[in-house]
């Protein structure tokens, strides 16, 4: 397996390394890329630890040698959020770094499994989507737009909230990854009960988590250990699928048939191919119901921004 982190020498990028360099399978090889001179510097602090994954980085212009081969290809390249900014405020910069980013890919290393986690997801993914359709390779079961952040939250704050144990908390979150696109499905979570003034509160809180990361660092970024502990599991388990175990379940948006959008949310079983087969998201209550559908205005205007960036 190699695995290639796009944007490695950010925060994001540097945690997932950690991560990916101490608990890859034996024998994989981890791809370090970031236009920062720093990178390979990074690739050597990070080639000290002792175990059997081999590490390079690169840097400069051209991502192309990091991308050589690469079975999964995670890109956290771009800018991140200030206190007041919105996640589309960020469009502006990274929507051109991942056309770019998703050029070479297209070249390099189609067949990868591609996670995007720069923001706006929402409208990156449809981005990636179109140039690598552009390219002749677009495989809609190999793109995903990494959710998993909002679902590492939303099982913590659920726990909290209920004082149970945090490892037997699961929860789905769908839609997309903005404000009032994501939506967790608390009516599902087994073993708990909340109040509707619960769920209402519970709800804001997971939607806003992002923002409140962002305010907490005042200035100096947004969320880069829980993303690199989100970006790492859901990095494993495309590897874990890749390898070919069975019942490996993430939520994540994809653009697979949804009825609601043409990318939305939700729990897919991932396998050789990528995404083997999108799961139905189950029973919503009438709130989750009413919340879905009033997100899908805001989550159809920041596909087609994607999707007319690249036309
Ligand atoms: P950061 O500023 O710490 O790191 C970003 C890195 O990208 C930097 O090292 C920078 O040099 C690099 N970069 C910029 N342009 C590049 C290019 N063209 N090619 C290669 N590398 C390039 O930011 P961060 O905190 O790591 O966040 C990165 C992105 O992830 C932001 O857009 C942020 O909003 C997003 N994010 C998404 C989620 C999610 O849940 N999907 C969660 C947190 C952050
Ligand atoms: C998050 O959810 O923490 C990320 O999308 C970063 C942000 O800007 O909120």
């Amino acid at each position: 397996m190699k695995v290639a982190v796009l944007g490695a020498a950010g925060g994001i990028g540097q945690a997932l390394a950690l991560l990916l360099k101490t608990q890859l399978p034996a024998g994989s090889k981890l791809s370090l890329y970031d236009i920062a001179p720093v990178t390979p510097g990074v690739a050597v602090d990070l080639s000290h630890i002792p175990t059997a994954v081999e590490v390079k980085g690169f840097s400069g212009e051209d991502p192309t040698p990091a991308l050589e081969g690469a079975d999964v290809v995670l890109i956290s390249a771009g800018v991140a959020r200030k206190p007041g900014m919105d996640r589309s405020d960020l469009f502006n910069i990274n929507a051109g770094i991942v056309r770019n980013l998703i050029e070479k890919v297209a070249v390099t290393c189609p067949k990868a499994l591609v996670g995007i986690i720069t923001n706006p997801v929402n409208t990156t993914v449809a981005i990636a989507a179109e140039v690598l359709k552009k390219a002749g390779v677009y495989d809609k079961n190999r793109l995903f737009g990494v959710t998993t952040l909002d679902v590492i939250r939303a099982e913590t704050f659920v726990a909290e909230a209920k004082g149970v144990d945090v490892s037997s908390v699961k929860v789905n979150v769908i839609g997309g990854h903005s404000g009032v696109t994501i939506l967790p499905l608390l009516s599902q979570i087994e073993g708990v009960s909340f109040s509707d003034e619960e769920v209402a509160a519970l709800t804001k809180r997971i939607q806003n988590a992002g923002t409140e990361v962002v305010e907490a660092k005042a200035g100096g970024g947004s969320a880069t250990l829980s993303m690199g502990q989100a970006a790492f599991r859901f990095g494993m388990s495309l590897i874990r699928g890749l390898q070919g175990e069975a019942n490996v379940v993430e939520c994540a948006y994809v653009d697979g048939g949804s009825e609601h959008a043409v990318f939305f949310a939700q729990p897919v079983l991932l396998g050789k191919n990528g995404v083997e087969k999108v799961l139905p998201y189950g029973e919503v209550s009438a709130f989750e119901a009413n919340a879905r559908d009033a997100m899908l205005d805001t989550l159809k205007g920041d596909i087609q921004l994607g999707v007319d960036f690249v036309k």
